[in-house]
């Protein structure tokens, strides 16, 4: 089974935009649960533009399932999480500028420090998972820095399938998903997927070897709109889950139309 993890950042946004104190975050993730969620994500940004400090603090409080804590691997922020000392933390690149995390962290040089960050979570039981970008180089660099999991990004995976005119080409696009997650299980790396997944690609999942939890946010909150967040969370498990969602190698009913 795939593990949802139901990321809540949105209805912070929401929130946020009208200098409310409504819609509460916390609150979505008691829906979210209701809805068979598996676990909570939250990103506090260098610049709280959703989360804030109170919420997760409230998260951790209240949560009675896992609160995966997304964040910059910075001084600050790994501070933040030794004291909450959530579940998991899943460190992320950020950038002040970006609309939403735009891609996997650069492993290529300069790793010393995410490294003994790394080391100091998981000296306090935090399970540390990184976001990278499907590459099977960077699965065991981030073997060697000591992380547990790792989320594979798969906004690229995403933009690319909605794009893709054939099968063939949609299968080329899985496979690379495919190859960095045999390449972190060959690592001993637990395999996550998260970012731009929606209720058009997200069944591709499925077939991604050893794939244990996705990350979900923005396409739930969105459809949450017109089912109810639980109604919506029910639905995007079954489409990870159910093998009637599944496509073929040779026809693949669960792309859009264009697609031959
Ligand atoms: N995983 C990570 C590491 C993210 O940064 C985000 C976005 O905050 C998500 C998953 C969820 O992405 P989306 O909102 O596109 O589902």
């Amino acid at each position: 089974m795939i593990r949802l993890g139901v990321n809540i950042d949105h209805v912070a946004t929401l929130r946020n935009a009208r200098g409310e104190i409504y819609p509460n975050p916390v609150q979505a993730a008691a829906f979210a649960e209701l809805g068979g969620a598996n676990n909570i994500t939250c990103h506090l940004r260098e610049d709280r533009r959703h989360i804030r400090d109170a919420d997760v603090r409230l998260l951790r409080e209240t949560l009675p399932i896992p609160l995966n804590f997304e964040i910059a691997a910075t001084d600050e922020m790994v501070g933040i999480a030794a004291q909450l000392k959530p579940h998991a933390v899943t460190l992320v690149p950020e950038k002040r500028q970006e609309l939403t995390t735009e891609g996997g962290l650069d492993l290529s040089q300069g790793t010393s420090k995410i490294k003994a960050q790394i080391q100091s979570l998981k000296d306090l039981g935090i399970f540390v998972s990184l976001f990278v970008e499907p590459s099977v180089k960077d699965m065991e660099i981030a073997h060697k820095l000591g992380a547990e999991a790792i989320e594979i990004h798969t906004g690229h995976f995403c933009r690319d399938m909605a794009r893709a005119r054939s099968t063939v080409e949609a299968w080329g696009h899985v496979q690379i998903l495919q190859k960095a997650a045999q390449a972190a299980h060959e690592h001993g790396l637990q395999v996550h997927v998260g970012h731009g997944l929606n209720y058009t690609n997200a069944q591709w999942m499925q077939v991604v070897p050893h794939c244990e939890e996705a990350n979900i946010g923005h396409a739930i909150i969105a459809r949450a709109i017109f089912v109810g967040l639980p109604q919506a969370v029910r639905e995007m498990k079954a489409l990870l889950n159910d093998t009637a969602f599944l496509p073929s190698k040779e026809r693949s009913p669960c792309l859009t139309s264009s697609v031959t």
